[in-house]
């Protein structure tokens, strides 16, 4: 029996789909939906120590890390920029949780200075998990020029806070952690990292710092116990997105962190939530199948509107 050139193109075409599958997609499926939906979080986080530290542990997404790992036991560092905020933070979530708590009031944008409070802060702990939260964006997207001419100090400020925190805070913690072989490093980037994001340039290109630094930071010391993730939220519910209300897309600061303690230990990166996976990967395909100007255009146009009607919004409230 002979086999036609049109059999056999469909033959490869077939082995090539199966391929695809059984090396892509269905590692994709586990480590994404299946293994956190099913197992449950690959790594036990209690393990890895008394102590957790949490920067931007005063609102939003980083007040929900602080909740959710007191939940489990741990005693927390705070770090935030307003002292009486973090007071009442502590105070709640030494009732709620009967853990010790420690807050250290700093402001990330006052230069290196202010690390060698937070290492006097945290000496002698024995800290399993660091959570770099903290992190700043634009009032509204603007053009990179302008957004210079109107404040250069602003843009510097998303560049210390978003960027030199992370960097700095992984070299006062890390030592402690390679010294007892275990610890967690949760690095907060955005889905700005990895999708087009014209008008928040700066914004976007520090979180794709965070990105790369915690991919190859957990290359480095993987095989010293250390597991780092990086988690790349779409839009949550906090005063940075100007979110009040959730919705399946923009989930509340508790579930986004739930979800991203779920899928702990399965990989590096990840947008941890669910329906912002699923945008991460509908991006993915328009840049794809569709082509990235169309995809980068498309989002281009959603910004500068936004950007209209945040300055109609000024000029009228002037
Ligand atoms: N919300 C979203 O839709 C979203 C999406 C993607 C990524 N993210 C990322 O998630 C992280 C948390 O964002 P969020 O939405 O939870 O923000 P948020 O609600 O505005 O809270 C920010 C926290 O950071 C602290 N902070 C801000 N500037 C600081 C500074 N200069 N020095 C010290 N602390 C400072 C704030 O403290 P004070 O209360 O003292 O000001 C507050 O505790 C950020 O890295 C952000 O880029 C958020």
């Amino acid at each position: 029996m002979t086999i036609s050139a049109f059999q056999l193109c469909g033959s490869l075409a077939l082995a090539a789909v199966v391929y695809k599958f059984v090396h892509t997609v269905l590692p994709w499926l586990y480590v994404n939906i299946i293994g956190p939906k099913f197992f449950g979080p690959k790594l036990d986080i209690r393990r890895m120590g008394g102590w957790a530290v949490i920067t931007g542990a005063t609102d939003g997404i980083g007040k929900a890390y602080a909740n959710a790992l007191a939940k489990k036991g741990f005693n927390l560092v705070l770090i935030s920029r307003s002292l009486p905020k973090l007071e009442n933070v502590a105070k709640k979530i030494g009732e709620d949780f009967k853990v010790d708590t420690k807050i250290i009031d700093v402001d990330f944008t006052n230069g290196v200075d202010i690390y060698d409070k937070i290492k006097a802060g945290i000496e002698g702990l024995d800290i399993g998990v660091l959570v770099n939260n903290v992190g700043v964006s634009y009032p509204y997207p603007e053009y990179f020029l302008e957004s210079y001419e109107q404040n250069p100090k602003f843009l510097q400020d998303i560049i210390s806070v978003n960027i030199h925190s992370v960097t700095h805070m992984c070299a006062l913690i890390l030592p402690v952690m390679v010294n007892r072989k275990k610890g967690v490093i949760i690095n907060v980037s955005s889905t700005a990292a990895v999708i087009p994001n014209p008008l928040l340039s700066v914004y976007s290109g520090s979180k794709a710092f965070v990105d790369k630094f915690s991919v190859d930071l957990q290359t480095e010391y993987r095989s010293k116990g250390i597991t780092v993730q990086c988690v790349q939220p779409g839009f949550v519910a906090t005063n940075m997105s100007k979110m009040k209300k959730t919705n399946a897309m923009t989930p509340s600061p508790d579930t986004y962190v739930a979800a991203a303690l779920n899928i702990l230990g399965y990989t590096t990166k990840t947008a941890a939530y669910l329906p912002h996976t699923f945008l991460q990967v509908a991006l993915k395909a328009m840049n794809d199948i569709i082509c990235e100007p169309f995809t980068t255009d498309f989002v281009f146009k959603q910004l500068l509107n936004i950007r209209k009607r945040a300055l109609r919004n000024m000029k009228q409230n002037k």
